[in-house]
């Protein structure tokens, strides 16, 4: 049965605007989360504290956690964090929610931080130490959870596995991520399945890169199992900076839109989110999201 509510996280901020070719100014980062605010999205990922040489586009976020101040009442801004000092310098930032992110590929993990993916969730454990002792949520990520870039198909296995993991480590929601957009409705509820006999799927959300277009198509398969959170993108940001005109994560715009005729409810207010999709769309000099 479909869930009656759909918890929407908006993650261009982070996940989109990182995969930009150019370094978004801070300030319309900041233009764009209040814009997002104002649509009603009450959980937005804004950045990263990760290394600035492996990804400068989330360098300012330090500063841009600065300029924006706690989160108005019932927001919640989160952050992602690959190390202890990666927490430290967030919890320095005020940041009341985190995110660790593994990956169910080895070859992905190496190549996104460095590091296998067993030494990547130890990198973790201080990360929620740390984070439980201060009171900040914690999320976690699970990258290649229907296919790998570099080693192709993933087992449901494997995704069930890393998810134990960080649901063990203390995660209160684990975001399962198509990274590469390989999914289809059949694969993802095979993966659903295998990833709920480690984890409720109440804790579950995910994570969609559109990349073969079928991002709506496994949303709506896994919401009547049980998954009623989901991570988007406003304007569907996040291409690739190497396949010009690949979409990027699932557009926030669209999601809503066919929640709306699910007659599922999202909080969200789809006029205002089409504002701040034209907002940064004209920042970058890009085409809005189509109607959805
Ligand atoms: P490393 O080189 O193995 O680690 O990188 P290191 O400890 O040797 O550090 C290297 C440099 O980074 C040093 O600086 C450190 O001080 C610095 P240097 O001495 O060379 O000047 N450093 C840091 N700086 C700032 N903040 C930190 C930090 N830690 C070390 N926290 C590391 C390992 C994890 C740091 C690196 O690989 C990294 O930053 N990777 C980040 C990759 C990333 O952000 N990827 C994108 C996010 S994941 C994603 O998008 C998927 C997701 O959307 C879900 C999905 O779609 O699947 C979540
Ligand atoms: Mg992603």
């Amino acid at each position: 049965t479909l869930p009656a509510r759909v918890r929407l996280v908006e993650v261009g901020p982070r996940d989109g605007l990182q995969n930009e070719p150019v370094i978004v100014p801070t300030e319309v980062k900041l233009g764009l989360i209040a814009r997002l605010v104002a649509a009603g999205l009450d959980g937005i990922e804004v950045g990263s504290f990760v290394s600035p040489a492996w990804v400068p586009q989330m360098a300012d976020t330090p500063d841009l956690m600065r300029r924006l101040g706690p989160a108005p009442a019932g927001v919640r801004y989160g952050v992602l964090v690959p190390n202890r000092r990666g927490f430290e310098a967030a919890q320095a930032a005020g940041a009341r929610e985190v995110a660790v992110f593994a990956a169910a590929s080895e070859t992905f993990s190496e190549r996104n931080v460095n590091a296998s993916i067993a030494a990547s969730l130890e990198r973790f454990a201080p990360v929620a130490e740390g984070a439980a002792a201060a009171g900040i949520r914690l999320r976690g990520y699970v990258s290649c959870v229907l296919g790998c870039p570099y080693e192709g198909a993933v087992a449901p296995s494997a995704v069930a596995d890393v998810a134990g993991r960080l649901a063990a480590l203390g995660c209160a929601e684990i975001s399962l991520g198509d990274t590469i957009g390989a999914g289809t409705p059949e694969t993802a509820l095979a993966m659903v399945a295998a990833v709920a006999e480690r984890v409720a799927p109440e804790r579950l959300a995910l994570h969609c890169h559109d990349t073969g277009g079928r991002a709506l198509d496994i949303i709506r398969a896994c919401l009547d199992r049980g998954v009623s959170v989901v991570d988007a993108s406003v304007a569907g940001l996040g291409g690739c900076p190497y396949a010009p005109g690949a979409p990027g994560n699932v557009a926030t715009e669209a999601v809503a839109a066919m929640l709306e005729r699910m007659g599922i409810a999202t909080g969200v207010d789809r006029e205002r989110l089409a504002e701040a999709g034209r907002f940064i769309a004209g920042a970058l000099g890009r085409l809005p999201a189509p109607p959805a």
